[in-house]
C-alpha cells in the first residue's frame, strides 16, 4: 500500500535540529505528526510542496518571551513570531506571568509589560490553561510562573520588602499548584526594584516547589553588570538548593565598564556545568529593552523610548532628543514619560557574539509584543541569527544556528517530540530560503516582516505564509515539561 499523507514537502534541504549536517529528503505529515522522512517518491498527499533549493527546519522555539497575553489574542498577535518561523513560545519570563494573580489596579513595573490590570484575570494557572484550551493560540505555549506575580498576590501588593516565611510558603504552594496544572517552571526578575528586595533564601523557599515537580528555574539575574559573577553564583546556588536545572535569561555583560567580561562569565558557567545543569538564552542584539527606569539612566547609555502612557507620541524617539525639546535633564524627562518602556544600548557586540556562539547558548527573542515601538528583536531575532550571524558573519554554521533554536532548546526545557525533524515528532516546521533569510526589523523600522521565511506549520497546520500573513489556524497547544 502506498503512503497517503496530509502534506508532503518534497526535495527539501533538511536541518533536523540536532546540529548534524543538512541532507536532502522529503517530509511526510499526517495529522499533527511527521510520519516519514526520506524518499517519499511513492507516497501521495492532499497537499504537496516542492521545496527544491529551499530548507526545512523544526519550527523555532522562542526560549524567552513575554507572550503570556499575546497568545490569547489570536493569529494577528502572533504574526511577529510566526513570520520568523517560531512555532513555540516560552512565556512567563523575568518573574512576570499573567497568572496566578488577579489585579484591580495598574500593575507596578515591570508587570505592566503585559498590559494593564484587566489582563491579570487568572486566579490560577489552571484558569489560564483553560482559556488557552478554549481559545487556542496559533503557536504552542510553554509556561513559567513569575516570582513577581506570586509576590503581588502573596504580599497583598506590598512588595518593596522581603517576604515573610508565611508569604514565601504561600508562594511555594501556589507555584506547586501551577506546576500540577501544566506550568513547567519558575522565573525570577531579581534585577527589578520590587524583586531586588527578595533575598536568596526567599527565592529558594519558593523554588522548593520545583524539586518534586521536576521544574526548571529561569532567571533575569539580580545583576548583569559589575556583580554579574556574584549573580551567576546566586543562580547556581538556588538551582542546587532545590535540585533544579537552571536557565540564565538573556545572558549579557551590561554597561561599558563590563564590556569583555563574558570571557569570565562563560568560564564560570562552564565549570559549573560540569556539576549541575545550567544553560543560558540570548537575543542577538547589543541593546536590551524593558520598562523605563529613570533612576538607572546613565549618560553613556543611549536610550530610545518604546512606549509611554502620558506621552505616546514619544515612542520611537531618543530620550536625549525629547529632553532637549522639553528643555530639561534626561532624568526629569524620563520621569515625565513614565510609565514607559525603553531600549538601552548597553552591550558590547563581541560579548554578544561570544555568548551566542557558546555551546550552552540558546536563542530567545525577549520581544515585548505590546510596546508601540518595540525593540526589533520582537520581529527579527531568529532570522537575524540565521542570516546575519550564521550565513553572513559565519559565527557558526547554519546547522548550529538551527540547533540553538530548536533541538537544544527543546532539551533544555524538556519538551517531548518537539525541536527535531524525525518520524514521530510533532509537525512544527518552517520552510525557509537559506540564501535570502534575514531580519527585516531595525531600530528605525521595528515591525518589518522577515525575508526568506516562506511558510510555518504548527502541529501540521499552516500558520503563516509569506506575503499572505497569518492564516486563521489556531493549532497551538500548551506544552509542558516532560509531558505530551
Ligand atoms: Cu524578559
Ligand atoms: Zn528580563
Amino acid at each position: 500500500m502506498t503512503l497517503r499523507c496530509d502534506l508532503i514537502i518534497r526535495d527539501a534541504t533538511i536541518f533536523d535540529g540536532t546540529g548534524n549536517p543538512r541532507f536532502k529528503a522529503d517530509i511526510g505529515v499526517s495529522g499533527d505528526r511527521i510520519v516519514a522522512v526520506g524518499d517519499l517518491g511513492a507516497a501521495t498527499a492532499e497537499r504537496e510542496v516542492i521545496a527544491t533549493g529551499k530548507a526545512v527546519a523544526p519550527g523555532f522555539i522562542d526560549a524567552h518571551t513575554h507572550d503570556d497575553r499575546a497568545v490569547l489574542c489570536g493569529p494577528e498577535c502572533m504574526l511577529c513570531k510566526m513570520s520568523q518561523g517560531i512555532t513555540t513560545v516560552v512565556v512567563g519570563n523575568c518573574g512576570i506571568s499573567l497568572s496566578p494573580v488577579r489585579m484591580t489596579s495598574r500593575p507596578i513595573p515591570p508587570l505592566d509589560l503585559l498590559g494593564e490590570e484587566s489582563w491579570f484575570a487568572f486566579d490560577s494557572f489552571g484558569e489560564y490553561a483553560d482559556r488557552l484550551a478554549r481559545d487556542p493560540s496559533p503557536v504552542n505555549t510553554y509556561a513559567l510562573i513569575g516570582h513577581m506575580s506570586l509576590r503581588v498576590e502573596a504580599m497583598n501588593g506590598d512588595t518593596q520588602r522581603a517576604a515573610s516565611d508565611k508569604e514565601a510558603e504561600h508562594m511555594r504552594k501556589r507555584l506547586a499548584e501551577a506546576l500540577s496544572q501544566g506550568a513547567s517552571g519558575f522565573s525570577t526578575g531579581l534585577y527589578y526594584p520590587p524583586n531586588m528586595m527578595a533575598p536568596t533564601e526567599e527565592v529558594i523557599a519558593v523554588a522548593e516547589a520545583l524539586r518534586a515537580a521536576g521544574g526548571i528555574y529561569v532567571t533575569h539575574m539580580r545583576d548583569e553588570a559589575n556583580d554579574v559573577l556574584l549573580s551567576i553564583e546566586e543562580t547556581l546556588k538556588i538551582g542546587r538548593a532545590v535540585n533544579a536545572p537552571v536557565l540564565i535569561s538573556h545572558h549579557k555583560c551590561s554597561m561599558p565598564e563590563n564590556f569583555g567580561r563574558s570571557v569570565e562569565t562563560l568560564k564560570l558557567i562552564e565549570s559549573a556545568a560540569l556539576k549541575q545543569k545550567v544553560d543560558f538564552d540570548i537575543y542577538p542584539y547589543a541593546a536590551g529593552s524593558t520598562v523605563l527606569m529613570p533612576h538607572r539612566l546613565r549618560p553613556d547609555v543611549p536610550v530610545q523610548i518604546t512606549w509611554s502612557v502620558p506621552h505616546p507620541e514619544c515612542a520611537g524617539r531618543m530620550l536625549d532628543d525629547i529632553a532637549r525639546d522639553w528643555g530639561m535633564e534626561p532624568k526629569a524627562a524620563a520621569e515625565r514619560l513614565t510609565p514607559a518602556g525603553a531600549i538601552y544600548f548597553q552591550m558590547d557586540e563581541p560579548d554578544v557574539q561570544r555568548i551566542m556562539a557558546h555551546r550552552l547558548g540558546i536563542i530567545g527573542s525577549d520581544g515585548l509584543p505590546h510596546d508601540s515601538y518595540p525593540h526589533p528583536r520582537l520581529w527579527g531575532a531568529f532570522p537575524r541569527v540565521l542570516g546575519h550571524y550564521a550565513r553572513d558573519l559565519g559565527l557558526f554554521s547554519m546547522e548550529t544556528a538551527v540547533r540553538k533554536m530548536t533541538g537544544q532548546t527543546a532539551e533544555v526545557f524538556g519538551m517531548t517530540d518537539r525541536g527535531f525533524i524525525r518520524a514521530g515528532a510533532y509537525a512544527d516546521l518552517v520552510l525557509f530560503d537559506p540564501a535570502t533569510v534575514r531580519d527585516g526589523s531595525t531600530y528605525d523600522a521595528p515591525t518589518t516582516v522577515a525575508e526568506g521565511i516562506i511558510e510555518t506549520w504548527v502541529n501540521g497546520r499552516s500558520a503563516y505564509v509569506y506575503g499572505a500573513g497569518a492564516t486563521a489556524e489556531r493549532a497551538g497547544r500548551l506544552v509542558s515539561r516532560n509531558g505530551a
